[in-house]
């Protein structure tokens, strides 16, 4: 009985550390000591013994239990750290690569000029005005001195939009109508810069854009002059092109001006000079001129008390000029390669 109590001592050890998981533990307990194990034998024969060799080999049978028991023990808690650390290395996050960082955006090339534009006026005092986009006849042409046999109609090429039982619309083919805005909301004096896009029917191409965006100027003050205008707007193609650029006024004409004129600014490549770029020397910059009396009056100004100034310059051109920018499609084609290259942010 001894002996074979020895040898499940010795089979019992060797099943437990040859167990390879939990699962092989298991069966070898039950193999080992479970009811109808080889030891459960011996134990249940025991009862056949002399009373003391029955509590001598009966003290041997409770150490191996405890012995096999305590083996077991020890080898099941060595297999669930093996299983815990598997589990922990399955569910590893690689952190040794480095992180793909979503790329920062950058403002668009015409954002940046009409801050830049917006900020030279803001700082001599203005303030910025807003309009619809869609207008009415009388905000785009009527109170602009534009009637409806106005040939300057057909020479803006209008985008009308048809509204049922709604008076004549159209997509604004100037800011100029928040001007007409602007004075209707407000007693002069007037200093405002009014940022955005205008419409015209046009195909576009490397320098013209059916959609495309203006800031208009508008100052009316009692004593403003031709001299205010020349020499603000002398300033801004100054602050925007840099201080040693010069500028000249020729004729033009705008119905809602008078006189009307037109601002050059010596061009920023050739110095001057004339290149392929400005031809000689010069690139119109803007169009503006002396309010037109009639245009206070249709906004409920008196023109013999006040007189002003106004202009429009087209942001999309001050881009292209400012950042060389070699086609004008290029700032609505979205293409990444081209907008990363705009990386400064405000
Ligand atoms: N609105 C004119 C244009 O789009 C520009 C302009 C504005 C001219 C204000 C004179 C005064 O061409």
């Amino acid at each position: 009985m001894l002996r074979s109590l020895e040898r499940e001592r010795e089979r019992g050890f060797r099943a437990f550390s040859e167990a390879a998981t939990i699962a092989e533990l298991e069966a070898a307990q039950v193999a080992i000591l479970g009811r109808k194990a080889p030891f459960s034998d011996v134990q249940r024969a025991v009862g056949t013994l002399e009373p003391d060799d029955r509590k001598s080999v009966g003290r041997v049978i409770n150490e191996t239990r405890a012995d096999l028991q305590r083996a077991s023990d020890e080898r099941r808690a060595e297999l669930e750290a093996v299983a815990e650390d598997a589990l922990i290395a399955a569910d590893r996050v690689d952190l040794s690569l480095p992180g793909r960082r979503p790329r920062p955006g950058s403002l668009h090339p015409l954002s940046l000029a009409e801050d830049e534009i917006v900020d030279v006026f803001l700082r001599l005092g203005y303030r910025v005005a807003e309009g619809p986009e869609i207008e009415d006849e009388w905000h785009n042409f009527e109170a602009l001195n534009i009637p409806p046999d106005h040939p300057a109609r057909t020479m803006k090429d209008s985008i009308y939009v048809h509204l049922p039982g709604h008076p004549e619309l159209l997509l604004r083919t100037e800011t100029s109508s928040v001007q007409i805005r602007t004075m209707q909301s407000q007693p002069p004096p007037v200093y405002i810069v009014a940022p955005g896009r205008v419409y015209r029917r046009e195909t576009a191409d490397a320098t013209h854009l059916p959609v495309f965006h203006q800031v208009e100027g508008l100052v009316v003050d009692e004593g403003i002059t031709f001299a205010d205008l020349k020499g603000t707007l002398d300033a801004v193609a100054r602050a925007l092109f840099g201080q040693d650029r010069e500028t000249k006024l020729g004729p033009a004409f705008f119905p809602f001006v008078e006189p009307g004129a037109e601002l050059a600014v010596t061009c920023m490549r050739c110095d001057g000079a004339g290149c392929p770029v400005c031809g000689n020397g010069w690139i119109e910059l803007l169009g503006c001129g002396m309010v037109h009396p009639q245009v206070l009056e249709n906004c409920g100004y008196d023109p013999e008390r006040y007189t002003g100034f106004a202009f429009g310059l087209g942001i999309d051109r001050v881009a292209i000029l400012k950042y060389r920018i070699p086609d004008i499609r290029l700032l609505v084609e979205g293409d990444i390669r081209f907008l990363a290259q705009f990386g400064a942010s405000r």
